[in-house]
C-alpha cells in the first residue's frame, strides 16, 4: 500500500491486523492492533512531524475504527494535536527514585523468553477490555526499550503474575504488571514491583516510571505503598478524529 501525500509518499511494511511500519523518507511510525477486543489501533511515532503522523492515522482509519497515541507527557502532545488527534483520556503517572529498595517477599524469577500465551492469559484476566494489551502489545512492551526483563511469580505450580520492566537512556519503566485474580492479596504484586525496581537500578536507571488508569485504586495503593510518588501532570492519550484533514 502507498498513499501519496502533498510532498511525501507514505510507504507501509507489514500486513494489518499485524504490526505495520510506516515510512516517508526519514519519518517512521509503527501501528499495531490495540488488543484482541477492540476495533482500534495503537500508533507510535518514532520520528517525523504532524503531517506524516496525519497521513499514517488516515491510512490506519481505513482499517479500524479508532486510532490511539501512546501515553504522552504533558508538553509532548503537540505533534498529536497538530496531526488531528484529540485528547481522549488521562493516566496517573508515578515515579520511584530507586532509593530504599526492599527485598521481594515471594520468589521472583527473571525469564529469558517471553511466553506470550501465559502472559496474555494473565493480562486478559487482569484488565478490562479497553486496557488489555494483547499478544502484539505485550511483545511490544518488551521490545520498546533497549533493555528489558520479564519477571514472574508462581503459585500452585503455575505462573501467577508478571512484570515487564525496561530501561532506556537511564530511565526505568515498569511497562506492565498483572497478578492472576485468583492469586491476588498474597503480596505477589508487591514482590514483582520490588524485583522490577532492583533490576532497573542494577541497569543504572536513576528512576522508574509507571502509569495506570485513573480509577485503578489497587495499583495506585501498591505503587504509593512501595515508595512511588505521584507525578502531578500525569499522561495523556490521544485519539484520531478522522474528520480532521491536515
Ligand atoms: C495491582 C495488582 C498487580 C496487585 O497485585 P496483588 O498481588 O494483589 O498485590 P499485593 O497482594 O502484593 O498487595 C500489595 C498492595 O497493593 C494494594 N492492594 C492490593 N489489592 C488491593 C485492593 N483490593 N484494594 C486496595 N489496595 C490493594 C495494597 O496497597 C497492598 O498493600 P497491603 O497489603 O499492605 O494493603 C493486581 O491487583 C492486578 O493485577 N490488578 C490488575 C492489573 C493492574 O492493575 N496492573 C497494574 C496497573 S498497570
Amino acid at each position: 500500500m502507498s498513499v501519496t501525500g502533498r510532498s511525501e509518499r507514505l510507504k507501509s511494511r507489514g500486513e494489518w491486523p499485524g504490526p505495520v511500519e510506516f515510512s516517508a523518507g526519514w519519518a517512521r511510525a509503527h501501528v499495531r492492533p490495540w488488543n484482541e477486543d477492540l476495533p482500534a489501533a495503537a500508533l507510535r511515532l518514532e520520528r517525523g512531524g504532524a503531517r506524516f503522523l496525519n497521513l499514517c492515522a488516515q491510512a490506519v482509519s481505513a482499517w479500524t475504527k479508532d486510532v490511539f497515541s501512546p501515553a504522552t507527557l504533558p508538553g509532548s502532545g503537540r505533534v498529536w494535536r497538530e496531526a488531528g488527534f484529540e485528547e481522549w483520556g488521562q493516566l496517573l503517572l508515578f515515579e520511584h527514585l530507586l532509593t530504599d529498595l526492599k527485598v521481594p517477599e515471594a520468589l521472583v524469577t527473571e525469564n529469558d523468553l517471553l511466553d506470550v500465551i501465559v502472559l496474555n492469559r494473565i493480562d486478559r484476566d487482569s484488565f478490562p477490555p479497553a486496557w488489555r494489551l494483547g499478544p502484539i502489545g505485550l511483545a511490544e512492551s518488551v521490545s520498546a526499550t533497549s533493555r528489558s526483563a520479564i519477571h514472574t511469580v508462581a503459585a500452585d505450580g503455575e505462573v501467577a503474575g508478571f512484570a515487564v520492566t525496561g530501561v532506556s537512556l537511564g530511565v526505568g519503566y515498569l511497562q506492565r504488571l498483572a497478578v492472576d485474580p485468583k492469586y491476588r492479596g498474597r503480596g505477589l504484586g508487591r514482590s514483582l514491583v520490588r524485583a522490577s525496581l532492583t533490576w532497573a537500578r542494577r541497569r543504572r536507571a536513576i528512576s522508574v516510571l509507571v502509569n495506570t488508569q485513573p480509577d485503578n485504586d489497587q495499583a495506585a495503593a501498591l505503587y504509593r505503598g512501595e515508595g512511588f510518588t505521584d507525578v502531578a501532570a500525569g499522561l495523556q492519550i490521544w485519539r484520531f478524529n478522522p474528520a480532521t484533514r491536515n
